[in-house]
């Protein structure tokens, strides 16, 4: 009996977040570096499943650079980035989109399916919802930078009830052009602006923007967060993370957040529970 009360006490206690962010569009980064074990792609799902249920509108879009870097591997193709974005030859736009598109975009798809949501996948390909130009061709090759996105297919797809899951591949305007490998972070800044999310989270392998002794920052705004970047202490794949950050709050979005997806249910508690996890970066 005391153990029922105790479960009422705790659904009562995400009441409050719950009518906050009840009907507003919610962006998930899911990092590949999170997609780690498969209990906690399990509790992924269950997150998503229950924040859904309650009236969010979760709009997932994922990495998947660990997945890429492996099979490239596999197949002896070399792997570069440069300031924490890869550099995407020809050979290596095809298995890019084979591995974001296909095997891991349907993975979380059929994820949320069996857990009881209903989610659609898509890229950016689909109904030219994410159009970009490349960044700089002699450096990236097709590494792209989104300059354009139609919300109308994702908008479409919520409104309906399905839950959008989306790959970072872009078109482009040129026929028989293959496309652009899109940093999952920009993507998901870029997604947050165009469909006036409330929130963007982005899960990834650490526990946050860590400082030079290893601890946790948990909170930033953006000219801490630009001196952290300049000072070397931001590297690699946090640099377009907290880039992706800066500019969705300037493009309107609340709050960013970027926390441990290695941590079981880190998305239920940053978002329905007053303490929060994670890197806060607000204005
Ligand atoms: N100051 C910092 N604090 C925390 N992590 C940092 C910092 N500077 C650099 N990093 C690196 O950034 C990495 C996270 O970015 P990474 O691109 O590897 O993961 P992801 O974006 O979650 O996955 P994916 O790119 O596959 O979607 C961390 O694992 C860490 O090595
Ligand atoms: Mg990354």
């Amino acid at each position: 009996m005391e153990k029922n009360i105790d479960v009422v006490k705790t659904l009562l206690d995400a009441l409050p977040f719950i009518k906050k962010f009840a009907n507003e569009k919610i962006v998930i980064k899911y990092g590949g570096s999170a997609q780690t074990s498969d209990a906690l792609k399990e509790q992924f799902a269950q997150d998503i499943v229950l924040l859904h249920l309650v009236g969010m509108k979760p709009i997932i879009v994922h990495g998947g650079g660990k997945s890429i870097t492996n099979l490239l591997t596999d197949l002896g193709v070399e792997t570069k980035f440069v300031d924490g974005q890869r550099v995407t030859t020809k050979e290596v736009m095809r298995i890019v989109e084979m591995v974001l598109s296909g095997e891991i975009n349907k993975e979380i798809v059929a994820l949320l399916n069996n857990h009881g949501t209903k989610a659609i996948g898509i890229s950016g390909k689909d109904a030219n919802f994410l159009q970009a130009r490349s960044k700089d061709f002699e450096q990236f090759g097709y590494t792209g930078i989104i300059e354009h996105v139609n919300p109308e297919i994702v908008e479409n797809i919520i409104e309906d009830g399905f839950v959008p899951v989306i790959a970072p591949i872009a078109t482009c305007s040129t026929i028989g052009h293959p496309g652009f490998n899109i940093n999952a972070d920009l993507a998901a800044s870029q997604i947050a602006i165009a469909l006036q999310a409330r929130k963007v989270l982005f899960l990834t392998d650490t526990p946050g923007v860590l400082d030079k002794e290893m601890s946790l920052i948990t909170n930033l705004d953006i000219e801490k967060t630009q001196k952290l970047k300049e000072d070397g202490t931001i590297s690699g794949g946090m640099i377009p993370k907290v880039d992706a950050c800066i500019e969705a709050l300037r493009g309107g979005v609340k709050k960013a957040h970027i926390i441990d997806g290695r941590v079981e249910h880190s998305l239920l508690l940053e978002i329905l529970t007053s303490s929060g996890v994670g890197t806060c970066i607000e204005l």
